[in-house]
C-alpha cells in the first residue's frame, strides 16, 4: 500500500492521505505547536492478528501533553482507541505499522502563542519495521546538545517543536559514526537518548534517570520497571544517573516504542560489560518482546487485537 492512499484519521473523517492536507502557513509547522504520540503494531503472520501496543496508555499520555499546550483533544482516551483499531482494520494491514497521532495548531496565520488559535487532529498510520538495528548492540555517544529543560519547554510532553533537541543530537550521532546519542541535562546528569529512555544495570539493580531529570515519561519505561520488578525480583531505582556511571555500568540498554529495548554495547568507546546484551537486559527484552506480540497471557491487557470480532463489529 502506498501512502497516499492509506487511510487516515483527519478532521474527524476517515479520509485517503492525499485528501488529508494542510496549508504551508500552518501554526504547528511554522512554530511546532503540537503534540503528538508513537504507537506500535505487531503483526502476527500465525494469527493473522496485528496487535496494538498500549493504546490507551499512548493517548493518557496524549490528553496529558495537549493539557499542558492549552490544547483539547476532541475524542476520549476510549474513542481514540476506537478510532485507531478502526482505522488499522481500513487499511488491512498486514505488517507491522507505527501509529501516528498529532494534534497540533492549525491556524494559517503569523504570530505565535497557544491560546485563542483552533486545534486540529489527525491519526496516521504507517508500516514500519526495524526503527534502529538490533543485531549488534548499539554504540552510543554522549551529545554535546543538553536536553531541553523543563522551564523551557516541558519534555514530559511530546511536543512537536521539541524534537528539534532531538533532531540535533541524534544527526551529530549518526554523522559521527554512533547509532545514537545520550542527552544530558543541564547540569550534567544523564537524561535520555533522542527518542528513548534509559537504563542502566549496576550491581544487580535497574537504574534509570527520573522525572526531574527532563526525561519523556515513556510508556516503554514504566512497562520495563514493572516486569523488572514483578516478573524478575530486579530492584528498581529512579534516581540521577552521573555521566561516569554509564562508563561503570555492567549492563545499558535503551527503551521507546518505536525502538523496542535495545542494549548498547559501547558509550564514548567504553564497551559496556563484554559487550553483549547482559542477563538482566536480556531476560526483560525477551519478556516484553513476548508480551507486545499477545503471547503472554497475563499480559493481554497491554495490548489490542485489531481483527478480533471485536473490533471488526466496532467498524462504523
Ligand atoms: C524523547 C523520547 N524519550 C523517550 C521515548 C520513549 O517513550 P515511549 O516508550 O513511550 O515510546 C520517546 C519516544 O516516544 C521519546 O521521543
Amino acid at each position: 500500500m502506498d501512502l497516499a492512499s492509506t487511510i487516515v484519521f483527519a478532521g474527524g473523517e476517515y479520509r485517503r492521505y492525499d485528501e488529508a492536507k494542510v496549508g504551508l502557513l500552518t501554526h504547528g509547522l511554522q512554530y511546532g505547536t503540537g503534540c503528538f504520540e508513537g504507537i506500535r503494531g505487531h503483526w502476527i503472520p500465525d494469527e493473522r492478528e496485528l496487535y496494538l501496543v498500549q493504546l490507551k496508555e499512548h493517548y493518557t499520555r496524549l490528553h496529558s501533553s495537549a493539557k499542558i499546550l492549552l490544547m483539547t483533544l476532541p475524542h476520549t482516551v476510549d474513542e481514540l482507541v476506537e478510532i485507531t483499531v478502526n482505522l488499522c482494520v481500513r487499511n488491512r494491514f498486514q505488517t507491522d505499522i507505527y501509529v501516528r497521532p498529532c494534534l497540533f495548531k492549525s491556524a494559517e496565520t503569523i504570530g505565535v502563542r497557544l491560546h485563542d488559535i483552533p486545534d486540529a487532529f489527525a491519526i496516521i498510520p504507517v508500516p514500519f519495521g526495524s526503527y534502529i538495528t538490533t543485531s549488534h548492540g548499539l554504540r552510543l555517544c554522549v551529545s554535546s546538545w543538553r536536553r531541553a529543560e523543563d522551564s523551557m519547554a516541558p519534555p514530559r510532553a511530546k511536543i512537536t517543536g521539541l524534537y528539534v533537541n532531538s533532531a540535533l543530537a541524534k544527526s551529530e550521532a549518526l554523522m559521527n559514526g554512533y547509532d545514537e546519542a545520550i542527552m544530558l541535562t543541564g547540569d550534567g546528569d544523564v537524561a535520555e537518548g533522542s527518542a528513548e529512555n534509559l537504563f542502566i544495570v549496576r550491581n544487580g539493580t535497574l537504574l534509570t534517570p527520573d522525572p526531574s531529570a527532563n526525561v519523556l515519561e515513556g510508556c516503554t519505561r514504566r512497562s520495563v520497571m514493572e516486569l523488572a520488578a514483578r516478573e524478575f525480583n530486579v530492584p528498581v531505582v529512579e534516581r540521577q544517573i552521573a555521566r561516569g556511571e554509564l562508563y561503570a555500568a555492567d549492563e545499558v540498554f535503551l527503551t521507546g516504542t518505536a525502538a523496542g529495548i535495545v542494549h548498547v554495547a559501547s558509550i564514548d568507546e567504553r564497551v559496556v560489560g563484554n559487550g553483549e546484551m547482559g542477563p538482566i537486559t536480556a531476560k526483560i527484552a525477551r519478556m516484553y518482546a513476548r508480551i507486545v506480540r499477545g503471547e503472554e497471557p497475563r499480559y493481554r491487557h497491554w495490548v489490542t487485537p485489531t481483527y478480533a470480532p471485536r473490533a471488526q463489529s466496532a467498524t462504523p
